[in-house]
């Protein structure tokens, strides 16, 4: 007897021990270029993951859609062969419109704000809980990019110098509305095209937040900066659901404290844009820079809610969290 009860006690420790120790090298997948902010916080999130479990899990970041665009990630992420990514949470709106209630048009008045609500909006961390069951996909918490503008290589003075323009986004339908709603043409395109498409007339704006037009040179393709802060830019930090299973609740622990701690760096950033990157705009002698409000739009914005309210009911309480912060 007292052989069978050693002998079930050392099995329980050796299944114990292989489900915390079973070592795991996992694969990351990002759009993002490597000096890119979401880049290097994946990166400091592998790094710390690794010594945190003693080498037990590892993480390799691949950047630069290395392993597809964003859609082919998450599909890869579903089946097991991704781990984890920081994604834009336009990507996951394509696939969970719930999640457009992010991109109610003027929801905070800059990225300070929008870093507050990302930060401890209940509504935002409700959505995240759509995510196992619809897209097969554990959300840990949210990061981003900064507010979105215009970026335009034509001279916009007014909301009619826009109408029938050729605008790049960011491909999904929340943006895609309101620059319809707004009269102009959104042409779908994924970041590494942007330059060349706005270089060679393809498109006569773009969409993109003002790090990006400092860091990649857009500014200078453009002769007006519409400063709108109009949308946020949120991205998602994520991690496979089969991934998820086969990690120990004490592993799980473990990356969902590093990898808020990382996105929590992501966020608190952003706050590098209205200190740095905008006053650099500003300064630029070749560019007019014009402030806009929400009034510079018109009724736009309440159409686009009219579109949007059913798909994405989170937008009331939303704009009430915003409201209040
Ligand atoms: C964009 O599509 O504009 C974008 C994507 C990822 C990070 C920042 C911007």
């Amino acid at each position: 007897m007292k052989r069978i009860l050693m002998a079930t006690a050392a099995a329980v420790a050796a299944i114990g021990c292989m489900a915390g120790a079973s070592a795991k090298e996992m694969k990351m997948g990002l759009i993002t270029p490597p000096p890119h902010i979401w880049t290097k916080e994946a990166q400091a999130f592998g790094d710390e993951l690794k010594a945190a479990t003693d080498g037990r899990h590892s993480v390799v970041v691949y950047p630069s859609r290395q392993l597809g665009n964003e859609a082919e990630v998450l599909q890869q992420m579903q089946s097991g062969a991704v781990d984890l990514s920081f994604m834009t949470v336009a990507e996951v709106s394509n696939r969970v419109p719930e999640f457009s209630a992010l991109f109610t048009p003027f929801l905070v008045k800059d990225n300070a704000e929008a870093v507050k609500l990302l930060k401890t909006s209940p509504t935002a961390k409700e959505l995240l809980e759509l995510l196992p069951g619809k897209v097969g996909v554990v959300g840990i918490g949210y990061g981003m990019a900064g507010l979105r503008q215009i970026v335009s290589a034509v001279p916009i003075k007014s909301a009619a110098d826009l109408k029938g323009r050729k605008i790049r986004v960011t491909p999904f339908p929340a943006t895609r509305d309101l620059n319809t709603i707004l009269g102009l043409a959104p042409t779908p395109m994924p970041l590494p095209d942007v330059y060349d498409a706005l270089a060679n007339g393809q498109v006569d704006a773009i969409e993109m937040d003002l790090e990006l037009t400092v860091k990649l040179k857009y500014w200078e393709l453009a002769k007006t900066v519409l400063i709108s802060n109009q949308m946020m830019f949120p991205m998602v930090g994520i991690v496979s659901g089969r991934t998820w299973r086969d990690l120990s609740a004490e592993d799980r622990a473990i990356v969902t404290e590093l990898m808020r701690k990382h996105l929590d760096v992501v966020l608190d950033k952003t706050e590098e844009i209205e200190r740095t990157f905008l006053p650099e705009i500003k300064a630029k002698d070749s560019l007019q820079v014009l402030e806009v409000g929400q009034d510079f739009y018109g009724d736009a914005v309440a159409e686009w809610e009219k579109i949007w309210l059913p798909q994405a009911p989170a937008i009331p309480a939303l704009r009430k969290e915003a409201a209040a912060l």
